[in-house]
């Protein structure tokens, strides 16, 4: 696929293009938590499933957000200074010099009711930690939702821990090791793939039409 011919929206939740199995226990967790806190981090082994719970909780929550949900996609992101940069573009602003970008942003997020999604934060954690401090701060009304091997660490931070899907019983024997499993070092994926569940799912749409994810907040005018 290329990436460049997808037209998409700077911070726009992309649609599910696999299926979606379990996590409804996390999913209830991040639902309430997503009304109430202002910082919730989607924690978890590498590969265990954070970013398709966290996307999947934005997605329903969408609605309570009157400016929308933003993704910042950061797992390509290796210098933290740029991490600011990465955001103002997510969420449309324009291009300030490093310093100022994060007070920008901060200034576009003081009126806003916005979900902002950092995820993949644990490589640039210190980084994230230093923008959502001033951001949750100052903006009074932005959720910020996290995905992270690591929490941030910051007060009011709620964490919501991420355990790896368990191995249906009736799976191919020997496809994944149990113990493995429960000791957290099976990925998401590998575990769908051991249990013939990804042949049914991987491959396909997900199942019932959901609604066209909604353009992220952007600012009317690059003056406001
Ligand atoms: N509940 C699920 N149902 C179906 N597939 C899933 C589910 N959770 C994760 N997967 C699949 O497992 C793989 C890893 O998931 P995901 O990218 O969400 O993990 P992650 O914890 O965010 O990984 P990383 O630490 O690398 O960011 C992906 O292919 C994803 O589609
Ligand atoms: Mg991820």
């Amino acid at each position: 696929m290329t990436r460049g011919l997808i037209r998409r929206d700077p911070g726009e939740l992309p649609a599910e293009v696999t299926g979606f199995v379990g996590r409804q226990r996390e999913l209830a967790v991040l639902d309430g938590l997503l009304g109430t806190a202002r910082l919730v981090t989607v924690t978890g082994p590498g590969g265990v499933g954070k970013t398709r719970v966290a996307l999947r909780a934005a997605a329903k929550a969408r609605g309570q957000f009157a400016d929308g949900v933003c993704l910042a996609e950061l797992g390509g992101l290796h210098d933290p200074e740029l991490l600011p940069h990465t955001v103002a573009t997510c969420l449309g602003l324009p291009g300030q010099d490093t310093g100022s970008q994060a007070d920008a942003i901060v200034d576009y997020l003081r009126d806003r009711e916005l979900l902002l999604i950092l995820d993949s934060c644990e490589h640039l954690i210190g980084a994230c930690a230093a923008l959502a401090g001033p951001v949750l701060r100052y903006a009074a009304e932005v959720t910020m939702l996290a995905t992270s091997r690591q929490p941030m660490n910051l007060p009011g931070e709620h964490c919501c821990p991420i355990p790896p899907l368990p191995v249906p019983s009736q799976g191919p024997a020997g496809a994944v090791p149990a113990g493995a499993v429960r000791a957290g070092a099976v990925p998401a994926g590998a575990v769908l793939a051991g249990t013939g569940v990804a042949t049914r799912w991987s491959f396909l749409p997900s199942g019932p039409r959901r609604p066209r994810p909604a353009s992220p907040s952007r600012p009317p005018t690059a003056a406001t």
